[in-house]
């Protein structure tokens, strides 16, 4: 194989003096965690549309925002950048900041890369949540992949005057002024503001649905290439403010090169593991690519609005099994309390994994597979065999169970 050849989700490609792209990062396209039932950011996006299923219908009663979440995140710097009226000098284009993969090809460093080619195949409510890159140190908090969740919702004069008396509002100035803090120059001040006040209470809505209804947020004014005016939103969390989404009205230059210059319309995009980690107690965010039982077995549960993520051990695990003639009255439930009290939280399992009736004598043995496991430290063999001995013997006295050797 031709070592200057890179294979990107199936495709190929040249590598050039552009190319920062790793074959670590490379392994991660296509795992598409927000699409892995159960994983808590696909949890996170089930919620989030939920929410937009639930509060916007259109005229029939169908869902008004269209739902994407399998669109390849290898595109051309033309979606991630220029389609977004991205200046060509803009910081956000350098190489050291993106995975590029050669001089046309690049993974998406936001879901925004897709607002242009979705406007443009004629839609005017979407939702796009997919996966991201962006070259990044890596520690509890930062990863260089993520996941984003992209909403974008255009409206007609009709839909966003539909409640206003007034007959005579309209979107457009009818000679475009300039642009200033509060507007761009085509758009009206009654059209921005709407657009704003529909926007700022749907996301606020939505976080409060995700969270609680006395969720605290507050908007940030911020400044994107492809919106104006902008804003971030912040939640609290644990006495702190975090950034938890960018947000705009629609560039009107990007709207009209993709056809929809007629219309007005807002875009956000929300960071699915900021979201997860407040929301689930998820204290690191590399367990999100955890494929470790212990992390994803906490998420596969009816309910999962409550859970709670609870820390598991860095350290090895001694495993060991013990095998006793159970009486009659006895259930598994009792040897598993036993475990719990004699043992406490360096047990971090406990199974039954074999289970027989002699034939002759009718008697029941079982047989339980313990695993020892601190969150502190390594065990050693001598201290889990110490444990296991004291839980062997304790079992014997309390619940009359008879050791096999
Ligand atoms: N794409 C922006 C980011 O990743 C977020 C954003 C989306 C901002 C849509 C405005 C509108 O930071």
């Amino acid at each position: 194989s031709n070592p200057d050849t890179i294979f990107v989700d199936g495709r190929s490609f040249q590598r050039d003096d552009m190319t920062t792209v790793t074959p670590k990062i490379i392994s991660r396209v296509g795992q598409n965690l927000h699409n892995q039932k159960h994983h808590p950011l696909c949890l996170i996006k089930e919620r989030i549309t939920d929410f937009f299923y639930g509060a916007y219908l259109n005229r029939r009663g169908n869902p008004l925002f269209s739902v994407y979440d399998n669109i390849s995140p290898v595109v051309t710097m033309q979606q991630n950048f220029d389609s977004l009226t991205t200046p060509k000098d803009h910081i956000s284009r350098q190489k050291g900041d993106n995975y590029y993969i050669n001089r046309d090809y690049m993974l998406r460093a936001h879901t925004s890369a897709h607002e242009h080619e979705l406007v443009k195949a004629g839609l005017d409510a979407f939702l796009v949540t997919g996966d991201v890159y962006r070259r990044d140190e890596i520690d509890a908090s930062h990863y260089p992949v993520f996941h984003q969740l992209e909403a974008v919702r255009l409206y007609t004069p009709h839909e966003l005057f539909d409640k206003c008396d007034d007959k005579n509002l309209r979107l457009f100035e009818s000679s475009p002024g300039c642009r200033t803090v509060e507007k761009q120059g085509q758009h009206t001040l009654e059209a921005v503001k709407l657009v704003e006040y529909e926007l700022k209470n749907t996301l606020v809505s939505c976080m409060k649905h995700l969270f609680r209804e006395d969720l605290e947020s507050r908007w940030i004014e911020a400044e994107f290439p492809f919106t104006h005016p902008s804003w971030e939103l912040e939640i609290k969390f644990q006495g702190e403010w975090l950034e938890v989404l960018g947000s705009g009205i629609m560039s009107h230059q990007l709207l009209d090169s993709a056809g929809a210059g007629d219309k007005i319309g807002y875009a956000f995009g929300v960071g699915l593991e900021r979201l997860a980690m407040i929301l689930y107690d998820i204290p690191d965010i590399r367990l999100f690519w955890s494929e470790d039982e212990r992390f994803l077995s906490q998420f596969k549960v009816q309910d999962p609005t409550k859970v709670k993520f609870k820390p598991f051990s860095k350290y090895p695990p001694l495993i060991q099994d013990l095998s006793f003639w159970c009486p009659d009255e006895y259930t598994s439930n009792d040897f598993y309390d036993l475990v719990r009290t004699v043992a406490g939280d360096l047990v971090e399992q406990v199974s039954l994994v074999d289970e027989f009736q002699h034939p002759k004598t009718e008697r029941t043995s079982r047989c339980y597979r313990i695993v020892y496991r601190s969150m502190e430290k390594t065990l050693t063999k001598e201290e889990a065999g110490d444990m296991h001995i004291s839980i062997g013997r304790t079992a014997q006295e309390r619940l009359g169970l008879e050791m096999r050797m």
